[in-house]
């Protein structure tokens, strides 16, 4: 499929996010700028801005630079507990002031008004989480949307220890009629098949568009992405850049022997100097034996939505069995809560 051919999948979460096709990218910090994000929205995804790292004002400059690129829904990511209650609010307050349409959490537990105060204002929250007590968790508190992130995935993990084709049914189960999105490890067409066939209803993807043209990442981070084997990656507990000590991350890990910075996890950008590039364990997902070769953001785009159903605008209406399995489920939890006996016979 040619990156230009366009591909409409128009479920319930491409629908509640004015999308043309459920893939999402990852707002990862410093990697995902307005290049990466408006290249993503324009393929018709949704880009997600990294804005963890992003102080308010170079946050707001992200959010001006990508509206000028595209004109279609994008998002922000926020991680409240990297940096503290005060860089988070003030972050929060550039949110609430330029309204991107989607806002993502990840690692927000601690600040639960966040996600009312965000719909109040309009937008659309999503969740990213990696057990059923977390999931169930954002959806008591009212997010829109849940990402279940499996162990495979590269980036800091919340929590880490399930593979997604225990996670996504699991949260399938607690996540009523909301949308649930698949993370972690999928990098081609043949994983967004098995994600959508687990019962996820999009995908979000991270280390396949780091090792994008339009990435901010160092070309050292995107070529060991490219070189490495599912086997080079692994999961940490150590120090990472800037994070609490001990939060799960997965790194390709850099082995060299007395190189002191080896024990950072960290996800070198282009204006990093090439030295601290090559000393540092570097974020990247168990993926990564699949990514092949650096390319444009719009022809990763495509080879992952080569693997959604294929139908045209016309049709949409058809296909939406996610939907319609959502539904099946919110209406089986109500009986079993009102007639226990009749749900289970
Ligand atoms: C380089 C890199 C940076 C990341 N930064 C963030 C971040 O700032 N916020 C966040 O919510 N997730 C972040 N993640 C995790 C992603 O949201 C997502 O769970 C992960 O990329 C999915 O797995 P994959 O990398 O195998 O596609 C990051 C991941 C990577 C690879």
């Amino acid at each position: 499929m040619s990156a230009t051919e366009p591909v409409v999948f128009h479920n319930a979460l491409a629908e509640l996010c004015g999308i043309s096709s459920p893939i999402f990218l990852a707002g990862m910090a410093a990697i995902s700028g307005p290049k990466l994000v408006s290249a993503v929205s324009n393929a018709g995804g949704m880009g997600i801005v990294g804005g963890l790292r992003a102080a308010p004002r170079l946050l707001r400059r992200w959010i001006s630079e990508t509206r000028d690129q595209t004109d279609k829904p994008f998002g922000v990511n926020l991680v409240p507990q990297f940096g503290g209650p005060d860089v988070f609010e003030a972050q929060f307050h550039v949110i609430l002031k330029e309204r991107p349409p989607l806002l993502s959490l990840f690692y927000a537990e601690a600040y639960p008004e966040m996600i009312s105060r965000a719909k109040d204002a309009g937008l659309k929250v999503m969740v990213q989480v990696g057990t059923v007590g977390l999931a169930k968790e954002a959806v008591a508190r009212g997010a829109d949307i849940i990402v279940a992130q499996g162990s495979e995935a590269g980036g800091h993990m919340n929590r880490g220890t399930i593979a997604l084709s225990a996670l996504v049914p699991a949260i399938l189960e607690v996540a009523g009629h909301r949308p649930v999105i698949a993370a972690g490890g999928i990098t081609n067409r043949d994983d967004v098949r098995i994600a959508l066939a687990m019962g996820a209803t999009g995908v979000l993807v991270g280390t396949a568009f780091v090792a994008t043209h339009e990435s901010n990442a160092h070309d050292l981070y995107k070529q060991k992405i490219v070189d490495a084997t599912a086997d080079d990656t692994e999961r940490r507990v150590g120090y990472s850049f800037g994070w609490t000590y001990g939060t799960p991350h997965r790194v390709i890990p850099n082995k060299d022997r007395w190189n002191v910075l080896k024990h950072i996890g960290g996800g070198a950008r282009a204006i990093d100097a090439p030295r601290l590039a090559r000393k540092l364990s570097l974020y990247a997902g168990q993926g990564v034996g699949k990514v092949a070769g650096v390319m444009s953001a719009a022809d990763r785009f495509a080879e992952l939505a080569a693997g959604l159903p294929h139908v045209t605008a016309s049709s949409a209406q058809q296909v939406d069995f996610q939907m319609a399995r959502a539904r099946a489920m919110e209406m089986l939890t109500g009986l079993r809560q009102t007639a226990p006996d009749i749900a289970s016979s």
